[in-house]
């Protein structure tokens, strides 16, 4: 966001402020704060209209600041369906704002960009109908010019609304994203009007290309300069290359495309492991006089999709070890927040993971940004339905409103973000119904064209499930081809369309409760208590999907596949296979858990209590599950670690068979119990996992050294907890800005008298916090945990919970988060805002 702020001091930077207008010619600025909000459960066939009128009375409407979901305060209810996470992101609600519209906004042009409603936004402005929008994934821009009274209050209302069954996740509900007015001269560049890209690449020098769109907004003609100016995003180095383009005549109310290309000597290329930007300052002058000025960050970067050579970036074959991403960022819900956000992508770093895919729809602009700067590739999705609803149970999904809007939807998702470079490959869809219907291809064509049209440097793929769009010919709708769940498929696919790069737009979709593990290890679910948990030995997935080890097996038998994104890097709320009663009879096909579910559910009153998937690689808190380690092992084969499950804290198992499986990126192991060897196993071609069935349990050390050539690599233990004595608390950072939206992921943990956590603890933690912040939300990773995100307290979840502190704005200090639980030594923790 760095870049908005820039822009309100270039006037003085680049040596206009004796000509300058009193304001600046472009202010971005945030509209998040300060507005009211109410949620009005109004029937859709004579909606209340009401708050739309400036006279309308919202005096006992809640206050708040965006990014907000309306739903993610739950309460859980048992008549949502589990799909969206039984939480109520249905209905309509209202959003007003009164402000001012200052003088100075006299002979401008005022727009309001929201960059993600949810859903079916209208919007007015001072009673008058401005438009409306249902995508809540697209990035939006109304203009608010001709409504707008100058130097006088004004009355901003926008109406959501979520209708039952349009979604098969948790979509969250309201202003979920960033809100922001933008005011330009008369003369302005266009909405999202300037595109960058590279054509030619190499270490000597780099081709820019920049395709600026310019409005005239004024009642007479436009005589202007373009000038266009790259900076080095991290260097004080100046301008390292410009051009300039005059006498560029734009008829009243008319727009006109100047392009310029040029010539960036010895660029440094973004890449993964050097993330290196570029920022193009646009400056749009009238006469001589400013215009406008917009900022707009690139990268400078080559990439290839061969269908042989697989992708290559920057001339070097790069595999993608990528992960699946929902939106909803756990027990924050769908509000956006950067931090919360890039977190995940730190996370996601550490495991390994050098690529996402936004699934299954446009993500947050921040996002992108983050990837950006962090070197992740990006795999782009617009949709999960087309012409036909996702899935029956869904028919007021996308599909409805696919005809009238789809051109609208995809021309802004690729105009807002063409320019990020690490967006590497648009979708057009995921597991889209039209690929079994007659027409299917061609509606995919159009599609690809549009994406084409609007950006003709990037491949357009789609996740495809249905093997039957091999055989009739729908994958032509896609420069690459994504299989979701079809490992079988890659080398047939590749024999049958050789000309058409493949991966797995979807792998392995394994299930698991962190820190769970039931015997013997061929039991999937739990038993009792445990009944609506999955084990986490990573055997077990759902019909359609397949063992990470098959899929491992299988990009390996083939190497020409580019990767693949598993699903998913986090649990996210919703979809909690296999516990969602209106699915699991359809997909669950092991008798004996159907019978253990259906008892279960009954037992419960017809609902299985689960809110969230299983999915993850990591928790919805974040917490990595054992699957972590199996991936990093693979992903990160230069990282000396070895990981050794489950934990060793087994009261009644004491002389029975435990076996022990241990994740490592070394190509051998040693187990050791309380010191004895149990002797060395190595790893054959296609092991991703060194399993020990025949362990019998006793207390103490168990213990792994694994070798890599030989020698000795990495080790890992565990130990066999004692009584739980003590709560510890460990924030993620010490330092945090005081802008209220910063972060701190606070852990919570139920140690042993030796400092060990005890692996089934679900201690009940209380928080206290002092100082000037605020606890967001806590939560403990378990799929059936259905009380508030927003308590005070929380049960440990095998040993685990977490606190997020959110700063507040403006208020600097010292914080002071305090835990406490029955019998436990208390614990603190200090964080800074600055
Ligand atoms: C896929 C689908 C995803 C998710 C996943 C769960 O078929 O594309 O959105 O539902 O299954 O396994």
């Amino acid at each position: 966001m760095k870049n908005y702020v820039a822009i309100l001091t270039l006037c003085t930077l680049a040596g206009f402020s004796a000509a300058a207008p009193a304001t600046p010619p472009r202010e971005r600025l945030s509209f998040d704060a300060d507005w009211r909000f109410q949620k009005l459960e109004a029937p859709e066939s004579s909606p209340d209209l009401a708050p739309a009128q400036p006279a309308f009375d919202d005096s006992k409407w809640r206050r708040l600041n965006l990014p907000h979901d309306w739903a993610i305060e739950g309460p859980f209810l048992t008549d949502v369906p589990n799909s969206i996470g039984m939480l109520p992101s249905a209905g309509v609600g209202w959003y007003r704002k009164h402000f001012d519209a200052p003088v100075s906004d006299r002979d401008r042009r005022v727009f309001l960009d929201v960059d993600g409603a949810m859903s079916h936004a209208q919007v007015w402005l001072n009673g008058q109908l401005l438009g409306e929008w249902p995508y809540g994934y697209t990035s939006l821009r109304f203009d608010l010019t001709p409504h707008l009274r100058v130097g006088a209050a004004n009355l901003l209302a926008v109406r959501l609304n979520n209708p039952p069954k349009s979604s098969r996740w948790y979509p969250g509900g309201g202003l979920y994203r960033n809100v922001w007015l933008v005011k330009t001269g008369p003369v302005h560049v266009a909405h999202w009007g300037v595109f960058v890209t590279t054509p030619e690449v190499s270490k000597e020098k780099a081709a820019v290309k920049v395709q600026t769109t310019v409005d005239n907004g004024s009642r007479v003609e436009a005589t202007l300069t373009v000038r266009q100016e790259v900076f080095e995003e991290s260097s004080q180095a100046g301008v390292v290359a410009r051009a300039e383009h005059s006498d560029v005549r734009i008829r009243p109310d008319g727009s006109a495309d100047v392009v310029d290309q040029f010539e960036v000597p010895a660029p440094k290329l973004w890449d993964l492991d050097s993330p290196h930007l570029y920022r193009i300052r646009t400056t749009v002058l009238v006469d001589g006089n400013v215009a406008d000025i917009t900022e707009t960050p690139f990268g400078i970067r080559r990439i290839t999709i061969h269908p042989e050579r697989g992708l290559e970036l920057n001339g070097r074959r790069v595999r993608l070890n990528g992960v699946c991403l929902h939106s909803d960022l756990g027990p924050l819900g769908a509000a956006i927040n950067v931090r919360a956000m890039e977190r995940q992508l730190q996370l996601l770093r550490e495991l390994g993971c050098n690529s996402i895919r936004t699934a299954h729809n446009p993500p947050a602009p921040e996002l992108l940004d983050l990837c950006d700067r962090m070197g992740v590739l990006v795999l782009a999705e617009a949709f999960d339905a087309w012409r036909f609803p996702a899935r029956d149970w869904v028919p007021n999904d996308y599909a409805r409103h696919f005809e009238a809007w789809h051109e609208r939807d995809v021309r802004a998702f690729v105009r807002r973000d063409r320019n990020h470079p690490s967006i590497f490959m648009w979708s057009s869809g995921n597991e889209i119904q039209d690929q079994r219907k007659p027409d299917g291809v061609k509606t995919a064509e159009r599609l690809r064209d549009l994406f084409h049209a609007e950006d003709p440097t990037r491949p357009v793929a789609g996740g495809l499930d249905d093997p039957a769009v091999l055989k009739n010919g729908f994958y032509r709708g896609f420069d690459v081809i994504g299989l979701n769940y079809k490992p079988h498929l890659y080398a047939e696919t590749r024999k049958l369309a050789p000309e058409w790069p493949v991966f797995g737009s979807e792998t392995a979709s394994t299930v698991s409760s962190r820190g769970e593990y039931f015997f013997p290890v061929e039991q999937k679910i739990g038993d009792g208590a445990d009944v609506f948990h999955v084990t986490s030995y990573d055997l077990y997935f759902p019909t359609w999907a397949s063992a990470p080890d098959t899929e491992f097996a299988a990009q390996d038998d083939n190497p020409a596949v580019l990767g693949e994104f598993v699903w998913s890097g986090f649990d996210y709320l919703g979809e909690p296979t296999p516990f969602d009663p209106t699915r699991y009879l359809t997909y669950n096909k092991d008798p004996e858990d159907r019978r253990r579910i259906v008892a279960a559910t009954e037992k419960n009153g017809g609902f299985s209590p689960a809110r969230s998937s299983y999915f993850g690689i990591l928790d919805l808190c974040g917490f990595k599950k054992d699957r972590f380690y199996l991936y990093q092992a693979r992903w990160r084969p230069e990282l000396r670690m070895a990981h050794i499950l489950p934990h060793w804290t087994w009261p009644d198992r004491t002389g029975k068979a435990t076996p022990v499986y241990v994740y490592t990126s070394g190509d051998e192991a040693e187990l050791l119990v309380n010191g004895r060897s149990l002797g060395r196993k190595k790893r054959g071609p296609r092991d991703y996992r060194l399993r020990w069935d025949e362990v019998v349990y006793e207390p103490g050390e168990l213990k792994v050294i694994a070798y890599k050539a030989g020698r000795e690599w990495a080790t890992d233990v565990q130990r066999t907890a004692g009584k739980a004595t003590t709560v510890r608390l460990e924030a993620d950072r010490a330092d945090l800005r005081a802008d209220g939206r910063d972060l701190a992921f606070v852990t919570a943990s139920i140690r042993d008298e030796a400092g060990g956590i005890v692996p089934r603890a679900s201690d009940r933690v209380r928080f206290r916090l002092e100082g000037p912040g605020e606890i967001a939300a806590v939560d403990n990773g378990d799929p059936t945990r259905l009380e508030s995100f927003q308590a005070k307290d929380c049960r440990a979840f095998n040993g685990l919970c977490l606190v997020i502190v959110r700063t507040l704005a403006g208020r600097a200090g010292s914080i002071v988060l305090r835990a406490e639980a029955d019998g436990l030594r208390a614990a603190r923790v200090n964080v800074r805002a600055e």
